[in-house]
């Protein structure tokens, strides 16, 4: 079965996953031989070495790495906030270099505009992109209630706590309806019952909506319940140490329920290496 171009499999449990793409099509992210070095001369400091990859339509991608290695470097470079200094990134087709309205980004503090609505907030990619009024304000509404905030959307952002607010930056990306979701470590400022029900949320939007994400964090057990493909970055300047299917992606329906699955004592010690190696 194909869904606007994406391969569906139905597993046993009736659950619609995506596969990577064939071979046959194009990746949506392609990143061949990148470097990134901030500054010049003495002061110049390189981050990223000779990062590939390439990344299919519907793909789970989540990056792990230490603190300081270079994962919002890499992030910035997809959203094209940053030039590469050396090798070639192309975002669908075209070579990245400026931010763009199928790139939907979402960072560990909610970039939303303090002085809007929540709603208008979720309106906003949408009027950029000059949406009628009508047609802005019914999917607003309808992405605010798919984060969970249906009864919030007059709210105002200092009136909602952390993770409602990161409730609504999400929604603020995903009602524009990005082919590609960025996030930088979105979950990283939220206590871990919050977080767990924020994980379960991105999962399900990204079953429901089958984009294409990729998600950075520093957590293992985040990585291996979100990703269907986990890369590492490791060393200084960082490359990509390793790069992986995920085994238990699709296992488990809570980060607490994947910590019981056999084969997850493994992988977790796989991933925590992987992280240490040089
Ligand atoms: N704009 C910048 N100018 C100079 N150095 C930077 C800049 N942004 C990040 N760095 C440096 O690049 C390295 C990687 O940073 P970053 O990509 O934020 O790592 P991570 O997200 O993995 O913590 C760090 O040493 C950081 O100090
Ligand atoms: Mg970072």
């Amino acid at each position: 079965m194909t869904l606007s171009g994406i391969a569906i499999t139905m597993t046993d449990r009736g659950e619609a996953l995506a596969s990577p793409s064939s071979p046959a099509s194009p990746p949506v992210v392609s990143v061949q031989g990148v470097d990134l070095t901030y500054g010049r001369g003495k002061s110049a400091k390189q981050v990223l070495s000779d990062i590939s990859l390439d990344i299919g339509e519907g793909e789970f991608v989540v990056a792990l790495g230490a603190s300081g290695s270079g994962k919002t470097s890499l992030l910035r470079l997809l959203a094209g906030y940053e030039r590469a200094s050396a090798g070639r990134i192309d975002i669908l087709d075209a070579a990245a270099g400026a931010p763009r309205p199928e790139v939907g980004v979402v960072f560990q503090h909610a970039n939303l505009f303090p002085w809007l609505t929540i709603r208008r907030n979720a309106e906003f990619g949408l009027l950029m992109q000059r949406v009628g009024k009508r047609e802005r304000e019914r999917i607003a509404a309808e992405t605010i209630a798919q984060v969970g905030l249906g009864d919030y959307g007059h709210y105002l952002p200092y009136q909602l706590s952390g993770g409602m607010k990161q409730r609504a930056a999400i929604a603020r990306t995903l009602a524009a309806d990005p082919r590609i979701v960025l996030m930088d470590e979105p979950f990283g400022a939220l206590d871990a019952i919050t977080r767990e029900h924020l994980q379960s949320l991105v999962k399900s939007l990204w079953q429901q909506k089958r984009r294409t994400f990729f998600f950075i964090t520093h957590d293992v057990d985040e990585a291996l319940y979100l990703g269907t493909r986990i890369i590492v970055l490791n060393g200084s300047p960082a490359r990509i140490g390793t790069d992986r299917p995920n085994p238990l992606s699709g296992e488990a329906d809570s980060v607490t329920r994947l910590r019981q699955i056999p084969g997850y004592a493994a992988e977790r010690e796989f991933l925590l290496a992987s992280l240490e190696s040089p």
